[in-house]
């Protein structure tokens, strides 16, 4: 009996890598070759980390992320959601301290007449992860069959649930290793990374939150807009409106940072309160959510004062197991830090993260759990004025032998100084096609 024979290589890795390491141009059957080939294991690991380094070094063109992106997304499944009885609009953010925007944006904007299909991930690192911020109130559920997830959109109009695996497995895979190989931050690969699980979705529009500063993944504004350009062109390519708005992450959104403290905080502006900066961002997504399915004439903000988007917030919860009205878990130990000096404080959103992550709000290896009362409580915030022995922030653990970790984490991440710090705009600016 003969063996049936293999089918012919198109390409060979090492001349895909010798072309991008020769500045030159990947043609689009050799960018489809390289993904497809990589995520069935025939392109070796040491191979597409070549790869993954030559893109770093010398870049991609519109065509080439384009491609590879479509490549990602050819990957797995694709979901569809264009069926739905009302208009699908997803926002996707790329991380920062504090920033719990989707637990209240997703309700509102279904309160206002859109579908928001939110497929979130985890947290690793310094910025917490929406599914273990929602895990903190008792009972709810992160995983649902994609049947589930249709009912709710019908019925609720909002879901936040975990993100199936066979969603453009190529960047699972790819992700894994960029991280073990210095790779990560090439804005093309950041960029189809984001966007292939983003497409794949299904959704019809997209506004993407793409934070810039200390404790964003950018930490450049100019990188951050070269990364939102690319974003929005790629949704563009795909038939996906896309809008980018870079906001402001040298310091934390709002006054909490780890998984209850954050839940707690946006039912605080669900229920038509909560601070200031959290609400201007809610909104500003809000707008430019329902604007791009065509619902702008509706104002978020009614939605918020009325009620409206708490009603939502409490069926999308209770749809999935959760109980709205349990109390949140609350960490065993606290420890109050406060001002050494009279002046104007200024607040340091690495440093804030940092900690959080270190009491336990956050993981660094996939597999740990995550503490629901752990993190952050900001007592004051950049720019206000402070008097020595003032409270400025409270520590919550459940393990009290991470304070002083933390504590060293926060270590010039406070400053307090005689002029007041100069404060960047919450919102730099927009993106759009
Ligand atoms: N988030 C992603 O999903 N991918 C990246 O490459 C970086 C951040």
């Amino acid at each position: 009996m003969t063996s049936p024979t293999p089918a012919p290589q198109r390409f060979a890795a090492v001349d895909v890598i010798r072309t991008k390491r020769d500045r030159g141009e990947l043609s689009a059957d050799q960018i489809d070759w390289v993904v497809d080939a990589y995520t069935r294991g025939e392109v070796a690991e040491e191979q597409m980390s070549a790869l993954a380094m030559a893109v770093l070094l010398n870049g991609m063109t519109r065509a080439e992320v384009s491609r590879w992106t479509s490549a990602m997304i050819a990957s797995g499944a694709r979901l569809d959601f264009t069926d739905l009885p009302r208009p699908s609009v997803d926002k996707h953010s790329t991380g920062g301290v504090g920033d719990k925007t989707t637990l209240p944006l997703a309700p509102l904007v279904a309160a206002c007449g859109a579908a928001v299909p939110q497929l979130s991930g985890r947290g690793l690192g310094h910025t917490g992860g929406t599914l273990d911020k929602l895990e903190a109130v008792p009972g709810w559920r992160a995983s649902l069959s994609l049947e589930e997830v249709r009912r709710q959109l019908v019925e609720v109009g909002a879901v936040i649930c975990a993100a199936t695996g066979d969603l453009a497995p190529a960047d699972k895979k790819l992700y894994a290793l960029r991280d073990v190989t210095g790779t990560v931050e090439a804005v093309p690969l950041i960029a189809s990374s984001i966007m292939s699980k983003k497409i794949a979705e299904g959704t019809s529009a997209l506004v993407l939150d793409v934070k810039t500063g200390s404790g964003a993944f950018m930490k450049d504004l100019e990188l951050s807009r070269e990364l939102a350009r690319t974003m929005v062109d790629l949704g563009t390519d795909a038939g996906v409106r896309t809008t980018a708005v870079i906001t402001d992450m040298s310091t934390p959104l709002g006054r909490t940072a780890g998984n209850a403290l954050e839940v707690r905080e946006s039912v605080e502006v669900l229920a038509g309160g909560g601070p200031a900066d959290l609400v201007e961002v809610t909104l500003v997504l809000a707008r430019e959510m329902l604007a791009s399915v065509g619902l702008d004439a509706v104002d978020p903000a009614d939605a918020l004062a009325d009620g409206r988007a708490m009603d939502a917030w409490r069926r999308m919860i209770a749809a999935q197991g959760g109980d709205p009205d349990a109390p949140l878990p609350t960490a065993r130990h606290t420890h109050d830090v406060v001002a050494d000096a009279d002046g104007y404080l200024d607040v340091d959103a690495m440093a804030v993260g940092v900690a959080a992550w270190r009491l336990g709000a956050g993981r660094s290896r996939r597999e740990e759990a995550v503490q629901a009362g752990a993190g952050v409580e900001l007592h004051a915030v950049r720019g206000d004025r402070v008097r020595a022995g003032q409270r400025l922030l409270t520590l919550h653990t459940d393990t009290p032998e991470r304070f002083e970790w933390a504590l060293q984490a926060l270590e010039g991440g406070l400053p307090v100084t005689a002029g007041a710090p100069a404060v960047p705009p919450l919102v730099h600016e927009r993106i759009s096609s």
